[in-house]
């Protein structure tokens, strides 16, 4: 990766049905860190994120707070953006899937797959899950019915749809993923090939159950259909490079795809039908495939409901955004899960980057002054350190190829922070000041030219991941972290002599947690019952045959319903703040028939209406057409 002259990377396209937490800012940051360590290295990048705007999770968000779809999306979009902006993510350029040069791309490859035809149409009956806007096989339903993902309650649908016919590529993808291993940590990579090996169907392209999509190719002429949300949004990964319009020179500069990140939720997508359309299209498949695990709470999935989603920003306004970037980074194994807590963060913060980086610099900051006027020499370091200095270089080594570029970079900060190491053993076990006694001066001198050096490293390394604590670093030691300097510093060179600079502490010591504590509310669990204990309340269409006001009740009316049982039934129901009498007579209700009759101010009431009340009044609930009398409602 090291060696390529063009890094393309992408970052999953964020669904606007929620705002930014914290799993969206991990896979924005890990994306950001590997895109600045590319330019670093003079690689001309390319770094893309964005939103994902379509579908029925969307579409019906949107309804739910009575905003159109484009509005609704426009609002969470600017949201994501913003974030970005504010956390300085460096960013190539910013799809939105509502992008008309986007629909025009999508709108483009389906044309195409569908005259190599690899697209037919047919019907599809299935357990949808809206929520992560997927078909979920039968063999994978929990309980026969719920989402194995997300857990919701999975809905029957059946409709006309467009198939890609994915299982044509089944052994191509096979072959792709065991020859070219794409995917890290290499050990997702089995269950995806595990996944392919069970038999991939063919996959249901498009939806008629709602319309907030991209429409069919006017080719194709089929106006009911929208494009199914996944094939929708993998596309952006090459419409933003202009894959459907007239310029496709970036596609030309940046294609194929250096690294996808995705979580681990979505790998399937991208690592068997994402290549299988890029095959269908004729394009080159992506060459690295990375899944990070998900971050819980205190050890807490997080939820809305719970309450417990971290806010990126709470975060990063509590404890500084670099501070923030480097816990995320270094607490979790790429690709295991993560937790996050406040006392984790900060002992990392006092450990980590207080006592093994900022006590070591302040330490030869001090030195130098007292010792040599601030002066740095990097002389007679190989005449005296020879060894620390070989050890230090060995580490560097393998950082790049063995780690960073394999997503390990927890394990490649694990490895700089044995650089700083070095260092703090070498102050310990050479005591400058007990060589400034014994008039071994030039000993002492490059000794600290020896910590200036390896914390030089430190900061080149680790600029990608702090880029601004490490600029100040490379201030202190007389040096500007740029290309040029991080080659020469990779390349063994040694700093020059130089005078260092005065700054204040980086990391000040963390007493006490410095966010707001939440309370984690219990989550409500959605009470199932079986379809039989349903069918125990009998539910009967019936219509009003009387209506009046019972007197001395302020909520009260009396009704006569007929269920069609041959005489009326006396109804006493709480709706007199809502309905004029008059209203209801002739009128069709809904009726629970198998209640236990109940006395209501001294009236026996025989059943009850179904209504809905909200913050705007009750609405009786009616059948939609003329029903006849006493039908049961199922
Ligand atoms: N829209 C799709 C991606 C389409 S890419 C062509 C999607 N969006 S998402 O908003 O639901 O998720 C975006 C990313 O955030 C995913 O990679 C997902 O894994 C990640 N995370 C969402 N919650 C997470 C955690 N709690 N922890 C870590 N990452 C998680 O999927």
């Amino acid at each position: 990766m090291s060696e390529c002259k063009t890094y393309y990377l992408t970052t999953p396209i964020n669904y606007v049905n929620d705002v930014p937490h914290i799993g969206h800012a991990y896979t924005t940051i890990i994306a950001d860190t590997i895109a600045r360590y590319a330019r670093l290295k003079g690689i001309d990048t390319f770094f893309l994120t964005g939103t994902d705007e379509h579908g029925q999770k969307i579409e019906e968000a949107a309804k739910k707070r009575g905003k159109s779809s484009q509005e609704y999306a426009d609002e969470i979009s600017s949201k994501f953006k913003a974030l970005w902006d504010e956390f300085e993510i460096s960013y190539d350029k910013f799809i939105r899937t509502t992008d008309e040069y986007h629909k025009k791309g999508v709108q483009k490859a389906f044309l195409q797959m569908y005259k190599k035809g690899d697209i037919y149409k047919d019907y599809y009956e299935g357990h949808y899950c809206v929520s992560c806007e997927s078909f979920v096989a039968p063999s994978q339903l929990v309980n026969d019915e719920l989402c194995p993902d997300c857990g919701k309650p999975t809905r029957i649908i059946k409709e006309e749809s467009y198939f890609f016919r994915l299982s044509k590529y089944q052994e191509k993808i096979l072959k792709w993923l065991k020859e070219k291993k794409p995917i890290l940590p290499e050990a997702k990579a089995n269950e995806v090939i595990r996944f392919v090996e069970e038999g991939l169907k063919d996959l249901s392209i498009t939806r008629t159950s709602f319309e907030w999509g991209v429409k069919l190719p006017k080719e194709i002429n089929d106006p009911k259909h929208v494009v199914y949300v996944w094939l929708d949004a993998l596309f952006n990964y090459l419409t933003a490079l202009g894959y459907g319009s007239e310029d496709e020179s970036l596609i030309k500069k940046y294609w194929p795809a250096k690294l996808h990140i995705v979580g681990k939720d979505i790998l399937k997508f991208h690592a068997v039908y994402w290549p299988a359309f890029l095959m269908s299209i004729g394009y080159e498949l992506p060459k690295v495939i990375a899944a990070h695990g998900w971050w819980t709470r205190d050890g807490e999935k997080m939820s809305k409901s719970k309450g417990n989603v971290i806010n990126p920003k709470e975060v990063a306004n509590a404890y500084g955004l670099e501070n923030f970037r480097y816990f995320m980074l270094r607490e979790v194994p790429f690709g295991a899960d993560g937790d996050f807590s406040e006392k984790a963060l900060i002992d990392r913060i006092n450990n980590d980057l207080g006592n093994d980086l900022g006590n070591l610099l302040n330490r030869i900051i001090g030195m130098a002054y007292k010792y040599f006027d601030g002066k740095i020499t990097s002389k007679n370091i190989e005449k005296y350190f020879a060894n620390e200095l070989n050890s230090a270089r060995e580490i560097v080594k393998s950082l790049e190829k063995t780690y960073l570029w394999k997503m390990q970079i927890h394990k490649f900060l694990e490895e700089l922070w044995k650089v700083l190491s070095i260092g703090n053993k070498a102050i310990d076990t050479y005591k400058p000041w007990e060589l400034m006694k014994n008039n071994e001066e030039e000993k002492a001198a490059a000794l600290i030219g020896l910590i200036a050096n390896l914390l030089a490293i430190v900061a080149v390394n680790l600029h990608a991941i702090m880029p601004k604590t490490t600029q100040k670093i490379a201030l202190a030691l007389g040096f500007e972290i740029n290309s040029e300097s991080f080659s020469k510093i990779m390349q063994d060179f040694l700093l020059e002599d130089f005078v260092i600079q005065k700054i204040p502490p980086l990391f000040p010591k963390i007493e006490a947690p410095l966010m707001k504590k939440v309370e984690i509310k219990e989550e409500k669990p959605i009470n199932l019952i079986t379809i039989d204990e349903f069918f125990k309340t009998e539910l009967k269409i019936g219509k009003v045959i009387e209506a009046e006001e019972v007197k001395k009740s302020k909520k009260l009316l009396r009704l006569e319903v007929d269920l069609g049982e041959g005489k009326t039934r006396q109804i006493i129901a709480g709706i007199k703040e809502f309905y004029k009498p008059e209203e209801l007579v002739n009128t069709y209700v809904c009726v629970v028939a198998n209640l236990k009759p109940a006395k209501l101010m001294g009236m026996m009431s025989e059943g009850m209406l179904l209504g809905a009340k909200d913050k705007n009044g009750f609405s009786l609930i009616r059948p939609e057409k003329e029903v006849e009398i006493g039908t049961p409602i199922k």
